[in-house]
C-alpha cells in the first residue's frame, strides 16, 4: 500500500490470468460494495503520528461547541452568518501579547475588518497593518485618537496617490518596489520609511498565498539593494524598518527565525535601521492531527534572533492567527441528493459567502449543528446553490443523517471569509 497525494495505491502481485478477474472482485468490494456508515480506519495523520508520550495533549474542543445553543438561536434570525467569538479573539492576542522576543504586534486586518474586530485589536494595544487607503480609513473610524505610529501601510503596486495620502496622515509606509524611488522620489523627501525585501523563499498553504521568490509579485529582490540604498540617499529619505513577509498559513517556527536572520543580515548595509517586521503568515490547525503553532517555541526562535539585533525592535504582523479560530459560518440545509455513490447535501450560501475552498482547496472543518454529537453515518460534500461545479464548501465528509432546515457550521472561518466574499449569483 503506497500513498500519493490523497489516493491509497494497493498493488497486488499475482498471475496475470487472474488479473482482470482480480481488479473486478477488488473494485466491487472496495468502490461499488461502499456501504453508507462505513468508516475508515485511522487518518494518515493518525498512522504516522510520532510515538505516544512526544504526542502533544489533544486540541481543546473548540469554543462554538459550548455556545451551540446561542448559535441555534442566531442562526434562527438569519439566512447564513459569520458568527464571531470575542473571547477567542481576546485569547489569541493575548498569547502574541505574551511573546518576550516581539516588541510589537500588528494586526493584518485583511484577514477580518469587522469595526468590532478592531475595536478588540485595539483594546489589547495591537497595531495595525493595512493595505489599502480604505483599511486605514476603516482603523481611523474605528479609534480616532490613535497614535499614527500604530498604523503601517504596506501597498503593493498602489498608485503615487496613495502614497502620499498614506504619507500625509503620518502613518508607517513600506516600500515594496524601486519605482516609487525611481520615479516620484520628491515624495519621500526627509521620511522614514519601511522596505519589504524578498527574501527569495516563499512558504505557505497554496502557490497563490507563497509570497517571496521570483514566481511572487512582492517585495524588493536583494540584487537591487545596491539601487535601493543609492535611491534612498538621492530621495533625502531613511530606511527605518525592515520587512519580510514569506506567506501565510505556516506552522513551523524555522520561517520566522530565518526571516529574522535575513534581515539582521541586512543591517550593516541599513544602519539607520530601527525596526525589523518578521511579517505574519502564523498558521492555525485546520484537520484533525495537525497541531497549532507553538508558541513557546515561536518565541525562542524570534529570541534566538533577538539575541543578535542590538536595541532593533522585532515586530510580527499576524492576520489569520487573531481570528481564523474565532469564526464560524452557519449555514442551512436546503436540498439532499444522491448521484451513484455521491451524496450531496445542498446550504443556503456557498463561494460567494467563503471562496476559501474554491479558491485553494482550502479544508474547513464542517459539522451539522443541529445534530452535533449525534453518530456520523454518512459521507456526504457540501455544495452551496452557485452556480458552478467548484461551489463546494467540504468534499468526502462525515455527518450524521442530515434533513433539510438542519444547521451547519463551518469552522475556522474568522480569518479570509467574510472580507473575501462576492457578489456572484
Ligand atoms: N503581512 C503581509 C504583508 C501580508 O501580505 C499578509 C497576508 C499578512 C501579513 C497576514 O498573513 P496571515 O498572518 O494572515 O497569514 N486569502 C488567503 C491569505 C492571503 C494572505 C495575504 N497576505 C487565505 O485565505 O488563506
Amino acid at each position: 500500500v503506497t500513498q500519493a497525494a490523497n489516493d491509497l495505491n494497493f498493488t497486488f502481485v499475482v498471475d496475470s490470468e487472474h488479473a482482470y478477474r482480480l481488479v473486478q472482485r477488488v473494485h466491487a468490494l472496495l468502490v461499488n460494495q461502499f456501504q453508507e456508515g462505513g468508516v475508515f480506519g485511522p487518518t494518515w495523520e493518525q498512522l504516522t503520528e510520532p510515538p505516544p508520550g512526544s504526542i502533544p495533549e489533544s486540541l481543546p474542543a473548540p469554543w462554538w461547541d459550548s455556545k451551540r445553543d446561542e448559535l441555534l438561536a442566531i442562526a434562527e434570525q438569519h439566512h447564513a452568518a459569520y458568527v464571531y467569538d470575542r473571547e477567542t479573539v481576546g485569547a489569541a492576542l493575548s498569547a502574541l501579547n505574551s511573546l518576550q522576543s516581539i516588541d510589537a504586534v500588528y494586526y493584518a486586518m485583511k484577514a477580518n475588518s469587522h469595526p468590532d474586530i478592531l475595536r478588540i485589536v485595539d483594546g489589547h494595544g495591537v497595531n495595525f497593518e493595512c493595505v489599502s487607503p480604505g483599511e486605514i480609513q476603516r482603523v481611523l473610524q474605528v479609534a480616532p485618537a490613535i497614535r499614527r505610529n500604530r498604523i503601517l501601510f504596506t501597498p503593493n503596486f498602489a498608485p503615487r496617490q496613495e502614497y502620499e495620502w498614506a504619507l500625509e496622515q503620518g502613518i508607517w509606509v513600506t516600500l515594496d518596489n524601486l519605482h516609487p524611488l525611481r520615479h516620484w522620489p520628491e515624495i519621500f523627501a526627509d521620511r522614514e520609511l519601511f522596505v519589504r525585501i524578498d527574501t527569495g523563499q516563499g512558504r505557505g498553504h497554496h502557490e497563490h498565498v507563497r509570497t517571496a521568490g521570483v514566481h511572487s509579485k512582492f517585495g524588493i529582490p536583494l540584487f537591487e539593494l545596491d539601487e535601493l540604498d543609492e535611491l534612498i540617499g538621492a530621495a533625502g529619505a531613511k530606511i527605518v524598518g525592515l520587512h519580510a513577509h514569506t506567506g501565510s498559513g505556516i506552522l513551523t517556527v524555522d520561517n520566522w527565525r530565518q526571516t529574522g536572520e535575513q534581515l539582521n543580515g541586512l543591517r550593516n548595509r541599513f544602519p539607520e535601521v530601527k525596526y525589523i517586521d518578521l511579517g505574519g503568515g502564523m498558521g492555525i490547525p485546520e484537520r484533525q492531527g495537525q497541531r497549532p503553532l507553538d508558541m513557546g517555541s515561536l518565541d525562542e526562535a524570534v529570541n534566538d534572533v533577538k539575541a543578535e539585533v542590538d536595541s532593533t525592535e522585532l515586530w510580527l504582523e499576524p492576520g489569520r492567527f487573531i481570528v481564523a479560530q474565532a469564526g464560524v459560518l452557519l449555514t442551512r440545509v436546503t436540498q439532499i441528493k444522491g448521484k451513484d455513490g455521491m451524496q450531496y447535501v445542498g446550504v443556503n450560501t456557498g463561494m460567494n459567502t467563503l471562496i476559501r475552498p474554491a479558491l485553494y482547496g482550502a479544508y474547513h472543518e464542517i459539522v451539522n449543528l443541529s445534530r452535533l454529537h449525534e453518530a456520523v453515518t454518512d459521507v456526504v460534500t457540501i455544495v452551496g446553490p452557485v452556480c458552478e461545479t467548484g461551489d463546494r464548501l467540504g468534499s468526502d465528509r462525515l455527518m450524521p443523517e442530515t434533513e433539510e432546515g438542519d444547521v451547519l457550521l463551518i469552522a475556522n472561518t474568522g480569518a479570509y471569509g467574510h472580507v473575501m466574499s462576492s457578489h456572484y449569483n
